[in-house]
């Protein structure tokens, strides 16, 4: 996440993520369930524009980056949205009479697992401590980025990798010491991460991520792991089963550790160069009717 300034607005961009290992250790009482996942960020980002407003005053205008998005409508620039639910709740936990307007330019898609609607909430939520003044430590950040959902945190956290758990909410954060070149295809179908998590059934082997850790933390001289896992992508194929299609294309096409990332529908490989990601994709979107784009992890 960069935050700079221009005149007395702030301009903030902020990373789309990528699970490239997702377990699931079991539901819980509360109806959410334990997780242990492996996240980066990428190089995908929204931008986030906030201005000062009139005392009380919460606007978000959004723009998109598409053209007509087919994944589901965008999401509503009310109430609702995540940004304006992250200021109001900073606003509230620090008592300011302060207000925002916010201009939202979305290029990470929703309903894909990349986690935009989380990252550009920690990034309102960063940007307004600079904008108020109100230097909070990012302790505080936390805690009020756990109440607005599950991965927050890990944007909060402004860590190219690390590991979250509970329901996502806690991040163990590392340096990356590789840089990943990597294609995302976004189907034209997006996927709601409560229906992906209904689907899911316990019982399976649980998968680890310890070698793929220690890969990404550039303490193995080993190759990266065969393959990535992600639990949620069995219950997701009950509901879009082209997910497994553009996982096999994307294999096919000599990218590695393929996988959908969250609760779907977006997948990615991890390709040998950015050449060759840019092949990949271009492959991609002639075999399937996905969106592509050529990313790189942030060391
Ligand atoms: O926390 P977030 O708003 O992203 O979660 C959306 C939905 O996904 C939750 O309402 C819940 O149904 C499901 N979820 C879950 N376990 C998690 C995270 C999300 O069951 N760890």
């Amino acid at each position: 996440m960069r935050i700079s300034r221009r005149d007395d607005a702030l301009i903030v961009e902020t990373p789309a993520k990528l699970n490239l290992h997702l377990e699931v250790l079991g539901r819980r009482d509360d109806g959410f369930h334990d997780l242990e996942t492996v996240m980066v960020a990428v190089s995908l980002c929204d931008t986030l524009l906030l201005r000062p407003a009139l005392p009380g005053q919460f606007v978000l205008r959004q723009r998109l980056a598409f053209a007509a998005p087919s994944w589901g409508p965008a999401p509503p620039t009310d109430d609702r949205n995540l940004v304006l639910r992250a200021a109001r709740a900073l606003a509230e936990a620090t008592g300011t009479t302060r207000g925002v307007e916010i201009e939202l330019l979305k290029r990470i898609p929703w309903q894909a697992g990349l986690g935009g609607g989380s990252s550009d909430a920690a990034a309102t939520l960063w940007g307004l401590n600079q904008l108020w003044g109100l230097q909070l430590a990012p302790a505080v950040l936390h805690r009020v980025a756990a109440t607005l959902g599950s991965d927050l945190n890990f944007f909060v956290a402004r860590t190219p990798l690390a590991v979250c758990t509970g329901r996502g909410e806690h991040v163990q954060p590392y340096p990356l010491r590789r840089r990943l070149d990597c294609v995302i295809a976004q189907p034209p179908e997006g996927l709601s991460t409560a229906a992906v998590f209904r689907h899911w059934q316990p019982g399976g082997a649980m998968h680890r991520p310890d070698q793929l850790l220690s890969w990404l933390r550039g303490e193995s001289a080993l190759a990266a792991p065969a393959s990535a896992y992600n639990a949620l992508q069995s219950p997701a194929l009950v509901l879009h089963s082209g997910v497994a299609r553009l996982c096999r294309a994307l294999a096919g096409l000599g990218a590695t550790l393929v996988s959908m990332t969250g609760s779907g529908s977006a997948c990615f490989g991890v390709c040998r160069s950015r050449r060759h990601a840019a092949q990949v994709a271009s492959r991609v979107r002639r075999q399937t009717d996905c969106l592509t784009w050529v990313v790189q992890t942030q060391l």
